[in-house]
């Protein structure tokens, strides 16, 4: 290449590398490659050589125009980018807000229990199922075998709600979590083995009754289940949850339409000193039983062929006696003072190897 368009393209490339802005660069664009730029005045010059020469000198200026182009165009982008940065980095609004309070919240021990719950039946194969607060009369009633006229049905136990749909019937806030076994067998095929916490609602306000409560149902639907199953799974689930290897576990008959035989469960403790596990006097904690033939032929599953048991607890009940918390009512309260005393660290997160 001749002197002078090395000459050029040295000074071109330093002048770019040197430009700060947009306005250097744009400057070195157009003394180069504009109108009168120094590369579009060689390329004009052409036309004053003689053939032989011109062909080679505008070869040469050809590709020096392609290079320096494509250098411009590339410190171009350089610089809009770094430019881009600068405004990113100058213009950041910090929307955060300054940390009030160094105290950290803390888990609800309804949430925690839930957590528990999940964490020990999922160790013996049980998964979550889930069904809506406002349920059909039949899934919360009808189709667990409760008679119309159980007395949980009156409008003085249960919420009622208008029906979806004129001529239906009125739709309940669901008094247990009962109905879920009926979603559930509805909608899997056996073997079946869930357990459904959630929120149940009943007219009902006192220290121990709230008109918005939480239970945890569970539902074992497999060949051959027997009641020893049922014995087995829910000595073992109060053992581990209450942490007492030897905690002393009663089955007392019962009566629920839904199960057939039905059975109370109770624990043992102190009256006096409130010890779970010490004492010689009987607490309940929890109703169960084998799944009535008519609530699985309810749900198009063969009686004969398929057996089961289920049961169901109050989350608010086995939170107060596992926590040693005296009032239902404060579970609903807000007090910060009650959440940061009774709540859990979100840090220990309720793992099998808790408890155990
Ligand atoms: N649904 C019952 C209640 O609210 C609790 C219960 C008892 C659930 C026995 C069950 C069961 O699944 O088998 O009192």
């Amino acid at each position: 290449m001749a002197d002078d368009l090395d000459a050029l393209k040295n000074n071109t490339l330093t002048a770019l590398s040197e430009a700060r802005d947009r306005v250097q660069w744009d400057a070195i664009r157009v003394g180069t490659l504009g109108k009168s730029g120094a590369l579009t005045g060689l390329l004009k010059q052409l036309g004053q050589l003689e053939p032989e020469e011109r062909k080679a000198r505008g070869q040469a200026l050809n590709r020096l125009r392609d290079e320096l182009t494509k250098a411009i165009e590339e410190r171009g982008r350089e610089l809009e980018e770094e430019a881009l940065q600068a405004r990113l980095s100058s213009e950041r609004i910090d929307v955060t807000l300054p940390v009030s309070s160094t105290k950290a919240g803390a888990i609800h021990p309804i949430s925690r229990t839930i957590e528990e719950m999940t964490a020990i039946f999922g160790s013996m194969g049980f998964s979550v199922a889930e069904g809506p607060d406002v349920e059909s009369q039949w899934h919360n009633f009808s189709a667990l075998n409760t008679p119309d006229h159980h007395p949980a049905r009156t409008e003085h136990d249960t919420f009622y709600l208008p029906p979806k749909a004129e001529g239906e019937e009125p739709r309940v806030l669901r008094t247990q979590t009962s109905g879920v076994q009926i979603r559930t067998m509805m909608t899997q095929k056996p073997p079946i083995r869930i357990i459904a916490p959630g929120r149940t609602y009943r007219a009902d306000h006192d220290a121990t009754h709230s008109p918005m409560f939480h239970q945890c149902e569970g539902l074992v639907i497999d060949r051959h289940i027997t009641l020893g199953h049922l014995k087995g799974c829910l000595i073992e689930f109060l053992r581990v949850y209450f942490d007492k290897p030897n905690l002393p576990v009663r089955f007392r008959a019962s009566y629920f339409p839904f199960t057939e035989p039905s059975m109370e469960v109770d624990i043992g403790w102190s009256k006096a000193t409130g010890e779970i596990g010490g004492g010689s006097d009987w607490l309940e904690v929890l109703g169960s039983g084998m799944v009535h033939p008519r609530v699985l032929a309810n749900c198009g599953i063969d009686p004969t062929e398929w057996q089961g048991f289920a049961f169901g607890m109050g989350i608010e009940r086995l939170a107060m006696l596992k926590n040693g918390i005296p009032d239902l009512r404060s579970f609903y309260e807000s007090d910060l003072r009650w959440l940061r005393h009774y709540g859990f660290s979100a840090l220990s997160p309720a793992t099998l190897t808790e408890g155990f």
